[in-house]
This record gives C-alpha cells, sequence and structure tokens, in this order.
C-alpha cells in the first residue's frame, strides 16, 4: 500500500481503539468509510486521475477500504460483548423478590345472575335475544292486548319520550319482536333494561328483565312449571320448589305469580318469606291468543308461555341484598364481596 494509504489506515486504527463504546465506534467508522469521509475523498480523486493511473490506484484504496472494515469488525465484536455484559449485570432480576399483588376485579351480581340465568335457559335450547330499550307504544303495549285505555297500563309507570317512543317497561316487547321475525318453534330469552318511574329500597326507575318465550305445538303449563322447577333449583339450590298462583297480565291468559319455597328456611316460615315458606319471584302465563294473532301466529295450531323476572329481584334474594340502590352505586366494598 502507498505510505500515504497506511498513514490514513494507521489513523483509523488508533481512533477506533479510542472508543469507548460501539456508538463513538461507528461515528468513527463513518469518518473513513462514509460517503463524506476519508475514503470518499479518496474515490473523488480517483475520479481525476488520468486514465492510465485509476487502477492502481483503485486497488490500493480497495485494499485499504477492506483492512480499516476488519479493523472495525474486530473491536465491534468486543464493544458488544462488554455491553452485552453491562447490560445483563444492571438489568439483573431478584427472582426472588416477592411479587406485586394484583388486585382482581369481580362481576357485578348482575352480571353475574344475568349469566347464570342464560346458562340455565341456553341450557334448555333457549337462543339470546335483545330488544331495544326505546320502544314504541305497539311492542311495549298494544300488541301485547294493553291499548291506550286499558287499565293495566297503570301498573307499569311510564317514562314517555317524543313521537310516540317510550322507555321500554318490559322485556316482554321483545316477544313481539321475535314472533313477528320467525315462526313458531320459538324459544326465546331476552335480558335486557327496563324502566319504570318507581324508586324505593326494593324499586329502581332503571332495572333489568329476563324474558322468556316458547312457542310450539302442544306447549302447556306443565312445561312452563317444569322449565322454572330448573331454574329455581340452579339459582336456588337443589331442594327449591315452584308454586303457580293466579293472577293478571294482558298478554298472557291465564297468568300466574311464580312463586319460589324460601332458601333461606326451606319452606318453614322465616322474616325474609315473611312467615309464608314462599317468595315471589316472577310473572308468566300462557301467551294470550291475542297476542299470538298480533303477530300471525295462528292460535288454534301453537301454544307458547311466556315468564318475565326481575334480575335485581333475583339477586337481592339470591345473596341476601336489602336495598336495590346497593346494585347501582357501586361501592367497591359491596361489589367485592361476590367473588367465586
Ligand atoms: N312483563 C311482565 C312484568 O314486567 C312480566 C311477565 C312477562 C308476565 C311474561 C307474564 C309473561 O311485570
Amino acid at each position: 500500500m502507498d505510505k500515504s494509504l497506511e498513514e490514513i489506515l494507521q489513523e483509523a486504527a488508533d481512533k477506533f481503539a479510542l472508543a469507548a463504546d460501539s456508538h463513538a465506534l461507528y461515528e468513527a467508522k463513518t469518518a473513513f468509510l462514509g460517503k463524506m469521509g476519508r475514503l470518499g475523498a479518496l474515490y473523488k480523486k480517483l475520479r481525476e486521475l488520468p486514465e492510465a493511473e485509476r487502477p492502481a490506484f483503485g486497488a490500493q484504496i480497495n485494499e485499504l477500504r477492506r483492512a480499516i472494515e476488519e479493523r472495525v469488525v474486530a473491536i465491534e465484536e468486543k464493544l458488544h460483548a462488554r455491553e452485552m455484559s453491562a447490560r445483563l449485570e444492571k438489568e439483573q432480576v431478584d427472582v426472588t423478590m416477592p411479587g406485586r399483588r394484583r388486585r382482581q376485579g369481580t362481576l357485578h351480581p348482575v352480571t353475574r345472575v344475568k349469566n347464570l340465568l342464560i346458562d340455565v335457559f341456553a341450557g334448555m335450547g333457549f337462543e339470546v335475544f335483545e330488544g331495544p330499550e326505546i320502544e314504541t307504544d305497539y311492542y311495549n303495549f298494544t300488541a301485547l292486548n294493553t291499548p291506550a285505555d286499558h287499565p293495566a297500563r297503570d301498573m307499569q309507570d311510564t317514562f314517555y319520550l317524543a313521537d310516540g317512543l317510550l322507555l321500554r317497561t318490559q322485556t316482554s316487547a321483545g316477544q313481539i319482536r321475535m314472533m313477528e321475525k320467525k315462526q313458531p318453534p320459538i324459544k326465546m330469552l331476552s335480558p335486557g333494561r327496563v324502566f319504570r318511574s318507581d324508586d324505593d329500597a326494593t324499586h329502581s326507575p332503571m332495572f333489568h328483565q329476563m324474558e322468556g318465550l316458547v312457542v310450539d305445538k302442544n306447549i302447556t303449563l306443565c312445561d312452563l312449571q317444569g322449565m322454572l322447577d330448573e331454574f329455581a333449583r340452579v339459582v336456588f339450590g337443589k331442594n327449591s320448589k315452584t308454586r303457580l298462583r293466579p293472577s293478571y297480565f294482558p298478554f298472557t291468559e291465564p297468568s300466574v305469580e311464580v312463586d319460589v319455597s324460601c332458601h333461606a328456611c326451606g319452606g318453614k316460615g322465616c322474616s325474609l318469606c315473611k312467615g309464608t315458606g314462599w317468595i315471589e319471584v316472577l310473572g308468566a302465563g300462557m301467551v294470550n291468543r291475542r297476542v299470538l294473532e298480533n303477530c300471525n301466529i295462528d292460535p288454534d295450531v301453537y301454544s307458547g308461555f311466556a315468564f318475565g323476572m326481575g334480575i335485581e329481584r333475583i339477586a337481592m334474594l339470591k345473596y341476601g341484598i336489602n336495598n336495590i340502590k346497593l346494585l347501582t352505586e357501586n361501592d367497591v366494598r359491596f361489589l367485592s364481596q361476590f367473588k367465586d
């Protein structure tokens, strides 16, 4: 190699040896090998030489480049190894340190009961359908055999919106939407929020219901009670029984209130069941012929039953909660008690 090139190589080697870390080495390397660096200047000089001298000088520069590169690689390896071990040292993990505790959330009691109910009824072949919370008067009342002048409208204090719309007072509205959409067989489960102008320790203006609807040939009240017995066993314990009492809803005929034997005293009578041994848990009945007709389902061919329960009410009974407000206050001290 030419003497002046040897000098450049030496200069590079000296610079590289001084590099304290790989970043400094990179900068030093660029100063020699980069386009604007020392070699760049040599290539420029090469282009200015008479043609005959170019091959020899070109070969020399290439040799210099290779020699510089070799030196860079050697030092680079050393620096990398040193930096890696410094990093491993610094980022050492003490595996004997106690872990940081993570606070785990819990499911809201209303969600728990809703999921449990869906489990029970999905196991019997029900499909889940969620209707809208803003309804028309038709779906919430009229189609459910409750026309404008019907006294049963007073059973539910309704929040009316503009243009004939309202906040649904019952998930029963979903029955109509389902039956309009589909001919029997129908097996629908419909959970959702409902709204009523009502507010005390056991009533809240917004609460959740779970609606059930079965329509097919030869459906009877016995089918209803059989399914509700299973529901009572899963939700309130395996010795639970149900009892049907006559009641009234415009959209079912006959209508019943369903009681479950008191899970607190086993039916002997206690303060929870007010000494009767029974607790009222839901409303139900055989779908009124008129409701089937409203949905173009032939009541001489098909029959059905429907039931509707308040999810908050079931949760309050199951977990012994005495005020419905606890379910909307979201006090973590309350909510964290509901663990598996
Ligand atoms: N929709 C009724 C209520 O909110 C409950 C119900 C549902 C009754 C289905 C009978 C059949 O009180």
